[in-house]
């Protein structure tokens, strides 16, 4: 997106009054709800002096640093969009439910970075940064710019963030989760699964309301919004290493991926993610045609094929 087209919500007055609290989206309401009930402390919730990284070799070590690193990369993603998103419900003035949701999903993003940073120092050490060669598949999306653009409809980074990128490793973690014997990196994946459920359920239920209030045209932008974050995100590897493009770094990861599978700790590989990323992402084409009337373009990657 070119600067001089970016109309930030920032530059506008704001409008808060009168300010209506109650509640418009039950379904949100209840995530909300949920939420509140099922909090838990990454500093506690698994016993970290108990878990003896001594107990793995130095090449699970290191994997797993990797892995957890990598992992952390992401939920801050989340941390630095959040928010974004939610002074954009607000200056929309869109249901309180959604207003409020909001606040507790960016406070869950932050318990999945805590507990992956922890994850990664247990086995060697936090690391920082991606490798220069890599960042493109693991830097930002520009959901906080495109948050704040006045221009760019609030159901377009619905869509295609929450509906389509966070369905999508929704789904890879479910399969993850059943590859991993490790116990403690077990109990962290079910945990982070139990948020991001809601977080996924939240962008269905909140496209559901806002749908029938789009035009034509902005239905075509939702379109155009997720098929690119699929096209430059998803399927340049920012969740799945084997679908970056080729480099030193994304092959150390999709390496130490295969040390981590073969001993149960915590990761796959790409003979068996690709069908679930294949079956997620014709699930999320479905889903949208049948519920929003939206139809996704095929998608096409290498090592995949046509979906
Ligand atoms: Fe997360
Ligand atoms: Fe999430």
């Amino acid at each position: 997106m070119q600067a001089e087209s970016f109309h930030s919500i920032l530059a506008q007055p704001e409008s808060r009054f009168p300010l209506e609290l109650g509640r418009r989206n039950p379904d949100i309401g209840k995530l909300f709800r949920a939420s509140l009930t099922t909090q838990w402390n990454p500093a506690t919730i698994i016993d970290w002096d108990a878990l003896d990284s001594e107990a793995f070799s130095a090449e699970q070590r290191q994997a797993l640093r990797v892995r957890w690193s990598r992992r952390a990369w992401g939920e801050y993603g989340a941390i630095a969009e959040s928010p974004a998103l939610q002074i954009r419900f607000c200056h929309d003035r869109l249901d309180a439910d959604t207003r409020l949701y909001f606040s507790i999903r960016s406070q869950e993003e932050s318990r999945h970075a805590e507990i992956s940073y922890r994850l990664a120092q247990k086995f060697g050490g936090y690391i920082e940064a991606p490798a220069q060669a890599y960042s493109g598949s693991v830097s930002s999306h520009g959901i906080r710019r495109l948050a704040l653009d006045a221009e760019v409809p609030v159901e377009c980074t619905l869509a295609s963030l929450v509906c389509s990128a966070e369905q999508i490793i929704l789904e890879n973690f479910m399969h993850v989760a059943k590859l991993t014997t490790q116990p403690d990196i077990h109990r962290v994946y079910q945990l982070i699964l139990r948020d991001e459920a809601r977080h996924c359920a939240f962008g269905w239920y909140f496209m559901a309301a806002r749908v029938p209030l789009l035009t034509a045209a902005q239905k075509n932008r939702v379109r155009d919004a997720v098929a690119t974050m699929i096209e430059r995100v998803e399927l340049n590897g920012y969740q799945l290493a084997w679908l970056a493009p080729d480099s030193e770094a994304a092959r150390t990861q999709i390496e130490s991926d295969r040390v981590l599978w073969q001993a149960g700790l915590g990761a796959s590989v790409e003979e068996l993610e690709k069908p679930v990323f294949i079956a997620s992402l014709r699930r999320v084409r479905e889903r949208m045609a049948a519920e929003w009337g939206i139809r996704l373009p095929k998608f096409f990657h290498a090592k995949t094929g046509e979906i």
